[in-house]
């Protein structure tokens, strides 16, 4: 079903799509008020722009994935870019321990208000930054490149850095600057997590025969996108370019890559496809 509106959605002008988003949330948003559905840890479902999916549920899950996945400890240092309305942070609020650090940045001015107000003030080793980035899906009027934004960490400070659903978003000299501030902010010892859509052989077969959510059809030089207008409605890389851009930031991508759902194939973690990054010595993979 998800995937026959993703599709339909995906023929309308962006604006409309925009404008019929908006108004369905706001409704929503009414609705949880009057019912006194939404805590205070439950953010105004308009500020958030992470389509369908419960909210709660999916960040609990993706916490049990850093664990796992990415070793995140209790007492570590972590950075969560594009954090949007907390998805992430929230279920952190009970994992961090006092002598660990959560640091989150995005674009959305409204959305990082909303998360200094509610998680800031109820746990203080929680911050966030707001950066007026600019990007033609998320924040069209913004007037730093996030080719030249210096992220909110000092150099090797970070433990486990994440960034979901944000570099699927970016555009080739965006993703190659922030995996080059990935490595100036991670520790030796650091680990990132980062989703993406990987068009490899599999995925481009199965974009081929019509079974992705996605079929990434127009080749912009720097990247594939499902709409040339606004390329950063969804924004694909082939296997070759991305091992590349990670290499030549200095890190290393640690195998396997888990592959997800997105594609029509069976996911191995999540819907968007997650590579997990360690620093390294460029071109070198590392297994786990
Ligand atoms: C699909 S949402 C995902 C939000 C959050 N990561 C989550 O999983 O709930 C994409 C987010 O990326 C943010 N974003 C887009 N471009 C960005 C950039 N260059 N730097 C930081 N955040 C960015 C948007 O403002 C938005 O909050």
């Amino acid at each position: 079903m998800y995937r026959r509106y993703e599709r339909f959605f995906q023929l309308l002008p962006r604006p409309l799509v925009r404008f019929m988003r908006d108004t369905y949330l706001a409704f929503l948003d009414l609705k949880d008020r009057f019912t006194g559905k939404a805590g205070p840890l439950t953010p105004p479902r308009s500020l958030h722009f992470i389509g369908a999916g419960d909210f709660e549920k999916i960040g609990e899950v993706f916490l049990g994935h850093f664990i796992k996945v990415g070793s995140l400890k209790g007492n570590e240092t972590v950075l969560d870019i594009g954090c949007g309305t907390g998805r992430m942070a929230i279920p952190m609020m009970n994992y961090l321990s006092d002598s660990g650090a959560y640091h989150g940045f995005d674009i959305s001015k409204k959305a990082i208000a909303w998360c200094q107000r509610a998680i800031t003030s109820r746990k203080p080793n929680f911050k966030f930054y707001y950066a007026n980035i600019h990007n033609k899906e998320y924040n069209a009027r913004g007037t730093v490149s996030a080719a030249e934004y210096r992220f909110p960490s000092k150099d090797n400070s970070v433990d486990f850095a994440f960034a979901t659903s944000v570099f699927t978003h970016m555009r080739r000299g965006e993703v190659e600057h922030y995996l080059a501030e990935l490595n100036r902010t991670l520790k030796p010892s650091g680990r990132a997590m980062v989703s993406f859509f990987i068009l490899d052989e599999e995925n481009k077969r199965l974009v081929r025969e019509r079974r992705a959510v996605y079929d990434f059809a127009h080749d912009l030089g720097d990247c594939l996108t499902v709409d040339p207008i606004t390329p950063e409605r969804a924004v694909a890389y082939n296997l070759e370019d991305l091992t590349r851009m990670v290499a030549n930031a200095g890190l290393m991508i640690k195998q396997p890559i888990l592959f997800g759902s997105w594609s029509g194939r069976e996911s191995m973690l999540d819907t968007q496809d997650i590579v997990i990054v360690v620093k390294g010595q460029a071109g070198v993979m590392r297994n786990s």
